[in-house]
């Protein structure tokens, strides 16, 4: 399909036209309706966002074919550069990043910022923001940078998420206290590109009926998961943290009693993690780089596309960070050494704490800074997730993505509520572009999400603040579901 950037103006100007026909605005004429553009609704928010004097920060960036080394494996994969994760982006909330992507790629990529409520045309979705970026070619992102937090960045076509196209974008606080000594920041991925075939011959699989479905038994760490019965529908070879496989770790030093922010992303297409520290405890700060109240606990489980904060003060020795799959067989890790007699946990370590409290977001509070104002939703918008009867094909609604079609319309300043009701027997994080939603309780102090994990059979709800015109992606961060189907278009009309 080809990308007409004129289509999203045209129809944010549709809508505008509407109204002229409803009763009472009909004799009014078209000049007194303020018809305002998409490209210039953009615009408006971003100069709001943008402040006098703010530094820019510049990288470059090449997507492009290398070989890596995973600790003992070598892959010919995709990534950015010749590492693994990719280059850590590290800015400041307020700064204009300043992106230059250059594609070496031998297909059409782009890239998109996950977790940032940015301008809508930097948000890297083909076919819906921008048209897609060709092989050998260039495109620059430029944007500012609204919020703090711990996110990342990766293409938003077809698979390419689940190759090694994927890196940390740190963003700091001008205001943070800075209560910790030091800095982990781990990305957690499922591998399978250049080892079993490419994740586009693994969908052919899965369409052609290739989806396992179970896990052999006793192949699981624990008999029970917290995802429902059904932890993937791939089987990745391998597990990796920070790029290595867990019978080769990478190490981080620090000092015995030192305070440790871990930052923990999950950029893996079909695994969710269950992470413990072995020895520790762990508070967590902040889901999806917005502060929660800390929460002490012995484990995370981490979906896909979603990201923890962590704070944790280090005993002496030499621990194992385990991040074990959940629901299916596997496991990457990590050692935090802060002692060099120490010897190295072995890579089957299977600490206490994996079998003790996991946070669930039940147990998660929004700071009171970061909660939204208590108000009654304008709109709700229900997504049923589902499977198709007619092969690997996941819908919303009982339909597959379409970038033309708006599935879910708002309009700007309504409180819009998303209704993710999980008619499957799978879980799917369901992530949210240019917004961070909050997720719905009772006591209205909900942690704020941009994903949110919709248990199997279970409803997750989240209110969002439509303040960011543009079209938005909503979809699963399961790589597979997404290509398969199950994406959606949530579009400001004006
Ligand atoms: Cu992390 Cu639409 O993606
Ligand atoms: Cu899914």
């Amino acid at each position: 399909m080809s990308f007409d950037p004129a289509l999203s103006r045209r129809r944010f100007l549709l809508v505008a036209g509407a109204a002229l026909t409803a009763p009472g605005l009909a004799a009014c004429g078209a000049g007194t309706v303020s018809a305002e553009t998409l490209p210039a609704a953009i615009s408006r928010v971003e100069s709001t966002r943008r402040k006098g004097g703010a530094r820019t920060v510049t990288h470059s960036l090449v997507a492009k074919p290398t070989r890596l080394d995973l600790g003992g494996v070598q892959v010919d994969t995709w990534a950015y550069g010749d590492e693994l994760p990719g280059p850590r982006l590290r800015v400041t909330a307020g700064d204009v990043l300043r992106a230059d992507l250059r594609n070496e790629l031998p297909a059409d990529t782009t890239i998109h910022w996950h977790g940032l409520a940015l301008r809508n045309d930097m948000d890297g979705v083909p076919q819906v923001t921008q048209p897609p970026v060709p092989p050998g070619a260039s495109f620059r992102y430029e944007f500012t940078v609204p919020d703090p937090g711990t996110h990342w960045y990766h293409p938003h076509v077809g698979l390419q998420l689940d190759r090694g196209l994927y890196a940390p974008l740190i963003v700091d606080d001008p205001a943070e206290p800075g209560r910790y000594d030091a800095e982990l920041v781990v990305v957690l991925d499922d591998w399978l590109d250049g080892v079993a075939g490419t994740p586009d011959e693994q969908l052919d699989k899965l369409r052609q009926g290739g989806m396992h479905h179970g896990w052999p038994q006793g192949m699981a760490e624990r008999p029970t998961s917290l995802v429902g019965g059904d932890g993937g529908d791939v089987a990745h070879p391998h597990l990796v943290a920070n790029g290595r496989v867990a019978t080769a770790p990478r190490s981080f030093e620090a000092r015995p009693g030192q305070r440790v922010r871990i930052r923990l992303i999950n950029a893996a297409a079909d695994t969710a993690f269950r992470v413990a520290l072995g020895g520790h405890r762990l508070t967590v700060t902040a889901s999806d780089g917005f502060d929660t109240e800390p929460v002490e606990t012995d484990a995370v489980l981490i979906g896909m596309g979603e990201r923890y904060d962590l704070l944790v003060t280090l005993g002496d020795g030499a621990f194992p960070l385990v991040a074990a799959a959940e629901g299916k067989p596997g496991r990457a890790l990590l050692v935090l050494r802060t002692s060099p007699q120490a010897a190295p946990p072995p890579a089957d370590v299977r600490p206490a704490q994996l079998s003790g409290r996991v946070v669930t977001l039940a147990d998660l509070r929004s700071t009171p800074g970061h909660r939204l104002p208590a108000r009654r939703p304008d709109r709700t918008l229900t997504l049923r997730l589902g499977m198709s009867h007619r092969g690997y094909e996941w819908l919303i609604n009982g339909r597959a993505f379409d970038p033309r079609r708006d599935d879910l319309p708002i309009q700007e300043g309504e409180r819009v509520r998303l209704r993710f009701v999980n008619q499957t027997m799978m879980f799917h994080p369901m992530h949210l572009h240019g917004h961070t939603g909050q997720v719905v309780r009772a006591d209205g102090a909900g942690p704020r999400k941009d994903t949110v994990v919709a248990l199997p059979m279970r409803t997750v709800e989240l209110d969002l603040d439509a303040d960011n015109p543009g079209r938005w992606m909503v979809h699963c961060h399961n790589a597979y579901h997404a290509e398969a189907g199950m994406m959606a278009l949530m579009g400001y009309t004006a």
